[in-house]
């Protein structure tokens, strides 16, 4: 019912000529497949124009990590969806937990940004997730919930195609350890819940939501095939083409 999505956050990694050699590979090792899902990659800035010109879709698309929460005019330094669009991104990260930590990123920055993501004609992947300690005081649930309210009834439109979620437990983040599959599917269903009540059942029913967290070829097929969850945000493993490829190929087994 819903498509998968592989996505790679290729963070602050990769550069336009090892980041169009990247994409290729990755290209080149799903040459001539026909997936049941979408598969996408989100360079630097920089790294965008090079990568889209090898990843128009077919199957990969490149997305973007981030982006301006203003159209145009006086804002050095910035980047608008519009764009993004025109040099070839199809998707924008918005809300990752980097961004909230070491930008101070918040809820009414987002969204802003999502707003013009979505005017761009492009798609926004949201992400949000809950710290160590949150957890550990038993309030991954709350945390989670005041994230998404803090967002989603905010948005102008916010719809099952134009908006992905990506379910990301900072404690799971660059550190080799994974939400279990109980605590993964709990989230996405919990999640799931909260998106029926704040957009409508049948939003929820389409919308896709990522885990992202140490997700690799080794425990791809388990976390995907979790009813709730459709896909994956990937950060070190999707800077080898192998191993994003074996993601997906994880993705693919589980989709049947
Ligand atoms: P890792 O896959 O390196 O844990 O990163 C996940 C992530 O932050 C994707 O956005």
């Amino acid at each position: 019912m819903r498509r998968y999505l592989v996505a790679g956050n290729w963070k602050l990694n990769k550069g336009p000529a090892e980041g169009a050699a990247l994409a290729r590979e990755i290209s080149e090792l799903l040459q001539g497949r026909k997936l049941k899902g979408d598969v996408l990659v989100c360079p630097p800035y920089v790294t965008i124009p090079a990568v889209a010109a090898v990843a128009q879709g077919d199957p990969v698309l490149t997305g973007a990590q981030n982006c301006a929460d203003q159209d145009q005019g006086a804002y050095t330094g910035e980047v608008s969806p519009a764009m993004l669009s025109e040099a070839g991104a199809r998707y924008v990260i918005i809300g990752h937990s980097e961004r909230r930590e070491y930008q101070r990123e918040t809820d009414e920055l987002f969204v802003r940004k999502i707003n013009l993501v979505h005017q761009a004609g492009l798609k926004a992947i949201f992400c949000y997730g809950e710290k160590l300690e949150q957890r550990q005081a038993g309030q991954a649930q709350a945390v989670v919930k005041a994230q998404l309210e803090g967002v989603l009834p905010q948005l102008e439109s916010a719809d099952a195609y134009n908006t992905v979620l990506a379910y990301e437990p900072v404690w799971a983040i660059g550190t080799g350890e994974t939400a279990t599959p109980a605590q993964a599917q709990e989230i996405h269903a919990f999640s799931r819940q909260v998106v029926a009540d704040l957009l409508g059942a049948k939003v929820a029913e389409y919308m896709r939501i990522l885990y992202g967290g140490s997700c690799k070829p080794g425990n791809a097929r388990e976390l995907i095939g979790l009813p709730d969850v459709d896909g994956g945000l990937i950060g070190g493993a999707a800077l080898k083409a192998a191993d994003f490829v074996g993601i997906i190929d994880g993705a693919e087994a589980a989709a049947g």
